[in-house]
Protein backbone atom coordinates (compact mmCIF):
# COMPACT_ATOMS: atom_id res chain seq x y z
CA UNK A 1 0.00 0.00 0.00
CA UNK A 2 1.13 3.68 -0.96
CA UNK A 3 2.95 5.14 1.77
CA UNK A 4 2.58 8.64 0.34
CA UNK A 5 0.23 10.13 -2.25
CA UNK A 6 1.75 12.71 -4.19
CA UNK A 7 0.20 16.32 -4.26
CA UNK A 8 -0.20 18.73 -7.48
CA UNK A 9 2.42 20.57 -6.00
CA UNK A 10 5.03 17.65 -5.83
CA UNK A 11 4.76 17.43 -2.50
CA UNK A 12 4.24 13.86 -0.51
CA UNK A 13 1.53 13.18 1.50
CA UNK A 14 1.56 10.58 4.18
CA UNK A 15 -1.01 7.79 3.70
CA UNK A 16 -1.68 7.39 7.32
CA UNK A 17 -1.97 10.65 9.85
CA UNK A 18 -2.70 11.03 13.61
CA UNK A 19 -6.24 12.78 13.67
CA UNK A 20 -6.46 14.67 17.00
CA UNK A 21 -10.10 16.02 16.53
CA UNK A 22 -11.77 15.13 20.25
CA UNK A 23 -8.13 14.55 21.13
CA UNK A 24 -8.34 16.09 25.01
CA UNK A 25 -5.54 18.47 26.09
CA UNK A 26 -3.68 16.65 28.71
CA UNK A 27 -3.52 13.59 26.06
CA UNK A 28 -3.13 14.87 22.71
CA UNK A 29 0.72 16.07 23.59
CA UNK A 30 1.65 12.09 24.46
CA UNK A 31 -0.58 10.89 21.48
CA UNK A 32 1.35 12.87 19.16
CA UNK A 33 4.52 12.30 20.52
CA UNK A 34 3.46 7.86 20.44
CA UNK A 35 2.76 8.61 16.83
CA UNK A 36 6.03 9.98 15.84
CA UNK A 37 7.78 7.61 17.68
CA UNK A 38 5.84 4.80 16.09
CA UNK A 39 6.28 6.16 12.49
CA UNK A 40 3.75 8.83 11.73
CA UNK A 41 5.04 11.78 9.85
CA UNK A 42 1.21 13.44 9.46
CA UNK A 43 -0.62 14.82 12.18
CA UNK A 44 -4.36 16.37 11.20
CA UNK A 45 -5.42 19.10 13.27
CA UNK A 46 -7.90 22.74 13.08
CA UNK A 47 -7.88 25.51 14.92
CA UNK A 48 -11.56 24.55 15.97
CA UNK A 49 -10.08 21.42 17.72
CA UNK A 50 -8.58 23.83 20.77
CA UNK A 51 -4.98 21.59 21.09
CA UNK A 52 -2.71 23.00 18.44
CA UNK A 53 -0.85 24.61 21.36
CA UNK A 54 -0.39 21.14 22.98
CA UNK A 55 0.21 19.29 19.87
CA UNK A 56 3.14 22.09 18.27
CA UNK A 57 4.76 21.33 21.46
CA UNK A 58 4.64 17.61 20.99
CA UNK A 59 5.81 17.58 17.43
CA UNK A 60 9.01 19.75 18.39
CA UNK A 61 9.83 18.02 21.44
CA UNK A 62 9.81 15.15 19.30
CA UNK A 63 13.44 15.43 18.19
CA UNK A 64 11.51 14.80 14.69
CA UNK A 65 12.46 17.46 12.06
CA UNK A 66 9.71 19.83 11.25
CA UNK A 67 10.13 19.03 7.25
CA UNK A 68 9.78 15.70 7.92
CA UNK A 69 6.16 16.22 9.20
CA UNK A 70 3.13 17.27 7.44
CA UNK A 71 0.90 19.05 9.46
CA UNK A 72 -2.64 20.05 8.11
CA UNK A 73 -4.82 22.61 10.16
CA UNK A 74 -8.30 24.19 9.04
CA UNK A 75 -9.83 27.65 8.70
CA UNK A 76 -13.00 28.07 10.74
CA UNK A 77 -16.17 28.92 9.64
CA UNK A 78 -16.30 32.24 11.30
CA UNK A 79 -13.00 33.43 9.51
CA UNK A 80 -13.92 32.91 5.70
CA UNK A 81 -14.50 36.73 5.18
CA UNK A 82 -11.36 37.28 2.95
CA UNK A 83 -9.20 39.83 5.68
CA UNK A 84 -10.19 37.42 8.30
CA UNK A 85 -8.65 34.25 6.67
CA UNK A 86 -4.73 35.36 7.49
CA UNK A 87 -5.18 36.47 10.73
CA UNK A 88 -6.73 33.35 11.61
CA UNK A 89 -3.72 31.22 9.82
CA UNK A 90 -1.03 33.36 11.57
CA UNK A 91 -3.21 32.15 14.95
CA UNK A 92 -3.04 28.27 13.87
CA UNK A 93 1.23 29.05 13.52
CA UNK A 94 1.81 30.50 16.50
CA UNK A 95 -0.46 27.98 18.27
CA UNK A 96 1.54 25.15 16.49
CA UNK A 97 4.58 27.19 16.90
CA UNK A 98 5.93 26.77 13.26
CA UNK A 99 6.22 29.16 10.01
CA UNK A 100 4.37 27.30 7.97
CA UNK A 101 1.58 24.98 7.42
CA UNK A 102 1.82 21.71 4.60
CA UNK A 103 -1.96 21.97 4.38
CA UNK A 104 -4.62 24.01 5.10
CA UNK A 105 -7.92 23.44 4.51
CA UNK A 106 -11.61 25.27 4.26
CA UNK A 107 -13.10 23.11 7.23
CA UNK A 108 -16.54 23.40 6.76
CA UNK A 109 -18.58 24.71 3.63
CA UNK A 110 -20.11 27.56 5.61
CA UNK A 111 -19.35 31.06 6.44
CA UNK A 112 -20.77 32.26 9.73
CA UNK A 113 -20.86 36.13 9.90
CA UNK A 114 -18.24 37.74 11.34
CA UNK A 115 -18.35 37.61 15.51
CA UNK A 116 -18.93 34.97 17.96
CA UNK A 117 -21.82 33.71 16.25
CA UNK A 118 -22.81 30.80 14.17
CA UNK A 119 -25.50 32.90 12.31
CA UNK A 120 -24.67 31.31 7.83
CA UNK A 121 -23.47 34.08 5.72
CA UNK A 122 -24.97 32.48 2.82
CA UNK A 123 -23.47 34.06 0.07
CA UNK A 124 -19.85 33.48 1.17
CA UNK A 125 -21.13 29.72 1.86
CA UNK A 126 -22.64 29.71 -1.92
CA UNK A 127 -19.83 31.58 -3.71
CA UNK A 128 -16.78 30.49 -1.78
CA UNK A 129 -13.92 31.93 -3.83
CA UNK A 130 -12.99 35.09 -2.32
CA UNK A 131 -12.03 32.98 0.24
CA UNK A 132 -10.37 30.59 -1.52
CA UNK A 133 -8.68 33.47 -2.99
CA UNK A 134 -6.99 34.42 0.19
CA UNK A 135 -6.27 31.04 0.09
CA UNK A 136 -4.10 31.00 -2.75
CA UNK A 137 -2.25 34.46 -1.40
CA UNK A 138 -1.13 32.75 1.70
CA UNK A 139 0.49 29.51 -0.54
CA UNK A 140 2.23 32.58 -2.99
CA UNK A 141 3.31 34.17 0.73
CA UNK A 142 4.80 30.73 1.45
CA UNK A 143 2.68 30.64 4.98
CA UNK A 144 1.41 27.21 3.47
CA UNK A 145 2.10 24.67 1.23
CA UNK A 146 -1.01 22.97 -0.29
CA UNK A 147 -4.74 23.90 0.14
CA UNK A 148 -7.76 22.27 0.24
CA UNK A 149 -11.38 21.99 1.78
CA UNK A 150 -13.51 19.81 3.62
CA UNK A 151 -16.96 18.15 4.11
CA UNK A 152 -17.36 19.60 0.54
CA UNK A 153 -19.72 17.74 -2.28
CA UNK A 154 -19.59 17.17 -5.47
CA UNK A 155 -21.88 20.72 -6.40
CA UNK A 156 -19.79 22.49 -4.17
CA UNK A 157 -16.36 21.21 -5.23
CA UNK A 158 -17.92 22.20 -8.48
CA UNK A 159 -19.11 25.76 -8.21
CA UNK A 160 -15.58 26.37 -6.44
CA UNK A 161 -13.81 24.82 -9.39
CA UNK A 162 -15.92 26.74 -11.90
CA UNK A 163 -13.68 29.81 -10.97
CA UNK A 164 -10.45 30.71 -12.64
CA UNK A 165 -8.16 29.36 -9.84
CA UNK A 166 -4.32 29.78 -9.61
CA UNK A 167 -4.37 26.42 -6.88
CA UNK A 168 -7.04 23.54 -7.41
CA UNK A 169 -8.06 22.10 -4.02
CA UNK A 170 -5.66 19.04 -3.24
CA UNK A 171 -7.90 17.29 -1.18
CA UNK A 172 -11.36 17.05 0.02
CA UNK A 173 -11.21 15.52 3.45
CA UNK A 174 -14.68 14.15 4.35
CA UNK A 175 -16.29 11.43 6.10
CA UNK A 176 -15.63 8.12 5.32
CA UNK A 177 -16.27 4.72 7.29
CA UNK A 178 -17.76 1.92 7.10
CA UNK A 179 -21.34 2.98 7.29
CA UNK A 180 -21.00 5.88 5.09
CA UNK A 181 -18.04 4.97 2.60
CA UNK A 182 -19.62 7.16 -0.28
CA UNK A 183 -18.33 5.65 -3.31
CA UNK A 184 -19.49 8.17 -6.08
CA UNK A 185 -17.73 11.02 -4.48
CA UNK A 186 -14.26 8.86 -4.36
CA UNK A 187 -15.09 7.85 -8.18
CA UNK A 188 -15.81 11.39 -9.00
CA UNK A 189 -12.80 12.66 -7.03
CA UNK A 190 -10.26 9.66 -8.53
CA UNK A 191 -11.00 10.94 -11.74
CA UNK A 192 -10.94 14.74 -11.32
CA UNK A 193 -7.47 14.20 -9.44
CA UNK A 194 -8.60 15.17 -5.68
CA UNK A 195 -7.06 13.03 -3.40
CA UNK A 196 -9.92 12.36 -0.26
CA UNK A 197 -8.99 12.00 3.10
CA UNK A 198 -11.20 10.10 5.60
CA UNK A 199 -12.14 11.91 8.77
CA UNK A 200 -14.36 9.28 11.16
CA UNK A 201 -12.18 6.26 9.28
CA UNK A 202 -13.47 3.78 12.61
CA UNK A 203 -17.06 5.20 12.56
CA UNK A 204 -16.18 8.36 14.88
CA UNK A 205 -16.80 7.18 18.69
CA UNK A 206 -20.28 5.72 19.23
CA UNK A 207 -19.74 3.47 16.15
CA UNK A 208 -16.25 2.17 16.32
CA UNK A 209 -17.13 -1.09 18.34
CA UNK A 210 -20.22 -1.94 15.71
CA UNK A 211 -17.65 -1.43 12.95
CA UNK A 212 -14.87 -3.53 14.61
CA UNK A 213 -17.56 -6.39 14.74
CA UNK A 214 -18.76 -6.45 11.37
CA UNK A 215 -18.37 -10.02 10.36
CA UNK A 216 -16.27 -9.41 7.18
CA UNK A 217 -14.16 -6.94 8.88
CA UNK A 218 -13.39 -9.97 11.81
CA UNK A 219 -13.28 -12.71 9.09
CA UNK A 220 -10.50 -11.00 7.22
CA UNK A 221 -8.52 -9.99 10.42
CA UNK A 222 -8.55 -13.51 11.42
CA UNK A 223 -7.22 -14.67 7.90
CA UNK A 224 -4.60 -12.19 7.87
CA UNK A 225 -3.73 -12.53 11.56
CA UNK A 226 -4.13 -8.78 12.09
CA UNK A 227 -6.62 -6.31 14.04
CA UNK A 228 -9.88 -5.21 12.84
CA UNK A 229 -8.83 -1.62 13.20
CA UNK A 230 -6.11 -2.22 11.35
CA UNK A 231 -8.34 -4.01 8.33
CA UNK A 232 -10.29 -1.22 8.01
CA UNK A 233 -7.74 1.21 7.93
CA UNK A 234 -5.59 -0.87 5.41
CA UNK A 235 -8.96 -0.57 3.43
CA UNK A 236 -8.98 3.17 3.28
CA UNK A 237 -5.61 3.29 1.82
CA UNK A 238 -6.53 0.56 -0.42
CA UNK A 239 -9.34 2.62 -1.49
CA UNK A 240 -6.84 5.09 -2.41
CA UNK A 241 -7.71 7.78 -0.04
CA UNK A 242 -5.68 9.38 2.90
CA UNK A 243 -6.29 7.78 6.47
CA UNK A 244 -7.35 9.29 9.73
CA UNK A 245 -7.47 7.16 12.41
CA UNK A 246 -7.68 9.59 15.93
CA UNK A 247 -6.26 7.63 19.06
CA UNK A 248 -4.79 8.98 22.27
CA UNK A 249 -4.65 5.48 23.78
CA UNK A 250 -0.45 4.46 22.56
CA UNK A 251 -1.33 1.17 22.04
CA UNK A 252 -3.69 2.11 19.52
CA UNK A 253 -1.83 4.22 18.06
CA UNK A 254 0.98 2.20 17.34
CA UNK A 255 -1.47 -0.69 16.21
CA UNK A 256 -3.09 1.80 13.42
CA UNK A 257 0.15 3.04 12.00
CA UNK A 258 0.45 -0.96 10.54
CA UNK A 259 -1.46 -1.19 7.13
CA UNK A 260 -1.22 -4.53 4.79
CA UNK A 261 -2.45 -5.07 1.36
CA UNK A 262 -6.12 -7.12 1.57
CA UNK A 263 -6.16 -9.80 -1.06
CA UNK A 264 -8.51 -8.49 -3.63
CA UNK A 265 -10.99 -10.65 -2.52
CA UNK A 266 -10.92 -9.06 0.71
CA UNK A 267 -11.23 -6.01 -0.45
CA UNK A 268 -13.66 -6.26 -2.88
CA UNK A 269 -15.76 -8.07 0.06
CA UNK A 270 -16.11 -5.50 2.78
CA UNK A 271 -16.21 -2.73 0.03
CA UNK A 272 -20.07 -4.55 -1.33
CA UNK A 273 -20.55 -5.20 2.77
CA UNK A 274 -20.18 -1.28 3.35
CA UNK A 275 -21.88 -0.33 -0.09
CA UNK A 276 -24.97 -2.72 1.22
CA UNK A 277 -26.51 -0.58 3.92
CA UNK A 278 -28.35 2.51 3.36
CA UNK A 279 -25.36 4.82 4.08
CA UNK A 280 -25.09 7.05 7.83
CA UNK A 281 -23.24 9.85 8.40
CA UNK A 282 -22.05 9.99 12.38
CA UNK A 283 -21.07 13.84 11.66
CA UNK A 284 -23.67 16.15 10.20
CA UNK A 285 -23.88 19.65 12.20
CA UNK A 286 -27.10 21.81 12.47
CA UNK A 287 -26.25 25.54 11.74
CA UNK A 288 -29.65 25.74 10.05
CA UNK A 289 -28.16 25.44 6.13
CA UNK A 290 -28.12 22.23 4.29
CA UNK A 291 -24.44 21.35 4.06
CA UNK A 292 -25.01 18.28 2.09
CA UNK A 293 -26.67 20.10 -1.01
P1 LIG B 1 -9.25 6.39 21.97
O1 LIG B 1 -8.86 7.74 21.41
O2 LIG B 1 -9.78 6.47 23.37
O3 LIG B 1 -8.16 5.37 21.82
P2 LIG B 1 -12.45 7.62 14.47
O4 LIG B 1 -11.01 7.75 14.08
O5 LIG B 1 -13.28 6.81 13.52
O6 LIG B 1 -13.09 8.94 14.78
O7 LIG B 1 -12.50 6.79 15.85
C1 LIG B 1 -11.96 7.34 17.01
C2 LIG B 1 -12.41 6.52 18.17
O8 LIG B 1 -11.97 5.16 18.01
C3 LIG B 1 -11.83 6.98 19.46
O9 LIG B 1 -12.87 6.85 20.41
C4 LIG B 1 -10.69 6.01 19.75
O10 LIG B 1 -10.52 5.82 21.13
C5 LIG B 1 -11.16 4.74 19.10
N1 LIG B 1 -10.07 3.93 18.52
C6 LIG B 1 -9.04 4.38 17.78
N2 LIG B 1 -8.26 3.38 17.38
C7 LIG B 1 -8.80 2.24 17.84
C8 LIG B 1 -8.44 0.87 17.77
N3 LIG B 1 -7.35 0.48 17.10
N4 LIG B 1 -9.24 -0.04 18.40
C9 LIG B 1 -10.33 0.36 19.07
N5 LIG B 1 -10.74 1.65 19.18
C10 LIG B 1 -9.98 2.58 18.57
Amino acid sequence: LPSFYTLPSGDKIPSVALGVWRADPGHVGEAVKTALKAGYRHIDGAWIYGNEVEVGKAIRDSGVSRKDIWITSKLWNTFHAPEDVEPALDESLTRLGTNYLDLYLIHWPVAFKKGQGQEVDHDLTESPYPTWQKLEEMVQKGKVRNIGVSNFNIRRLQNLTANPLKYQPAVNQVELSYWNPQPELLKWAKSNDLLLEAYSPLGSQNRVKETLEVPEVKSIAKELDITPAQVIISWHVQRGTIVLPKSVTPSRVVENFHVVPLPQEAFDKLEEAAASHKPERSVNPDWGVDIWH
